[in-house]
């Protein structure tokens, strides 16, 4: 983003298990499924383990426990490898927390994430606080393995589990006004070192927004877990968004507002630079960041030897789905 430290940015290929580890351990993990079943551990925390194998436990509210055991889960992707755990948990933007990749990991556990509740105001009929159990109790939890591409030009590919954004917009029905979501994480500057030390000169809370036909589209995720598990906090628990073929800072973290509004909000990176980062963020080989390219992305794991290069696709992957919501648009304008 704005303050880029290139060589500490850069994930240390000892901090990773290497691909092929993680892959055989996949694998080994989903064949010995018969095992498994025959203990004492619940049917849906064995679902989770199957998949990925031995991610760090961690305390879940009951509703999650509860949904994970209807998960409709995902198929792994046949031509790409799932980012290993431990580099997806490790090295993260959360500038609340810090300006270093490893600043997340280490701070954001004093977060509390207990009776989280989310403001929903504006344009809608029904506006109210309303707890995570609430907002979700009737909604199907799903798996989605979306690439995540960062506009710093480094990739991962995640398996998220969430709930349509649009199933949250319905419930609280948008009015006819409606035009735009704008999103805002929690500030406590209690337990966010990031916040009080103004190192990136943000305007706090952290905004984010999209057009409400973005947030209708059914790729368009809240996320409240990943890997089968719940939402690890440097990862945005209890709540992120999760747009897949935006640049990764769309995807807000630690949701604690919602609110439905008419024009288009004014956002953090794009109010502090817009002439690096635009309100619509999609990615786009063809319209390069005023500083670096962005035709080409390090997929992590990635090291010095081995640096996992690979071409960026126009909507990172999902123009099938999404390129008609912005037909007639002139992208290089309006980036
Ligand atoms: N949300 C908040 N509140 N604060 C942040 O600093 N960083 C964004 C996004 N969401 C950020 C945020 C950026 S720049 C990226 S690339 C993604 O989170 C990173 O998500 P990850 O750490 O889970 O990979």
């Amino acid at each position: 983003m704005l303050i880029r430290r290139s060589s500490r940015a850069d994930c240390k290929s000892s901090e990773i298990t290497p691909e092929v580890v993680y892959r055989e351990r996949r694998r080994f993990m989903a064949a010995s499924g018969v095992l498994l079943a025959g203990s004492l551990l619940p049917d849906w925390l064995l679902a989770g383990t199957a998949r990925y194998g031995q991610v760090p436990e961690a305390a879940a509210p009951e509703w999650f426990a509860r949904q994970l055991q209807g998960v409709r889960w995902q198929d792994a992707p046949q031509d790409e490898a799932l980012t290993p755990w431990s580099a997806a948990t490790d090295y993260n933007n959360f500038y609340e927390f810090g300006p270093d990749k490893g600043d997340p990991a280490a701070n954001a556990g004093r977060m509390s994430t207990a009776d989280w509740t989310v403001q929903v105001d504006g344009e809608v009929a029904r506006p109210g606080r309303y707890g995570l159990e609430e907002l979700f109790s009737e909604q199907t939890l799903e798996e989605r393995i979306y690439r995540l591409r960062c506009v710093e030009a480094w990739s991962m590919v995640i398996p998220w589990l969430g709930f349509p954004l649009a199933a949250l917009l319905k419930k609280v029905e948008p009015t006819a006004n409606a035009r735009y979501v704008r999103f805002e994480s929690l500030v406590d500057e209690r337990v966010m070192p990031g916040v009080t030390s103004n190192f990136a000169r943000i305007d706090w809370p952290y905004v984010e927004g999209l057009r409400l036909d973005e947030a209708m589209h059914p790729l368009t995720i809240l996320a409240v877990g990943m890997y089968g598990r719940i939402l690890p906090n440097q990862n945005g628990a209890p709540l992120r968004l999760v747009v897949p073929w935006k640049y990764g800072f769309k995807s807000i973290k630690s949701i604690v507002r919602i609110s439905l509004v008419a024009e288009q909000p004014v956002t953090t990176w794009q109010s502090m630079a817009p002439q690096e980062y635009g309100f619509y963020a999609n990615v786009n080989p063809q319209v390069d960041h005023p500083r670096w390219s962005q035709a080409r992305e390090r997929r992590l794991p990635s090291s010095l030897f081995s640096p996992n290069i690979r071409p960026t696709l126009m909507f990172n992957g999902y123009a099938e789905e999404v390129a008609g919501l912005y037909a007639g648009m002139d992208l290089h304008r309006e980036y």
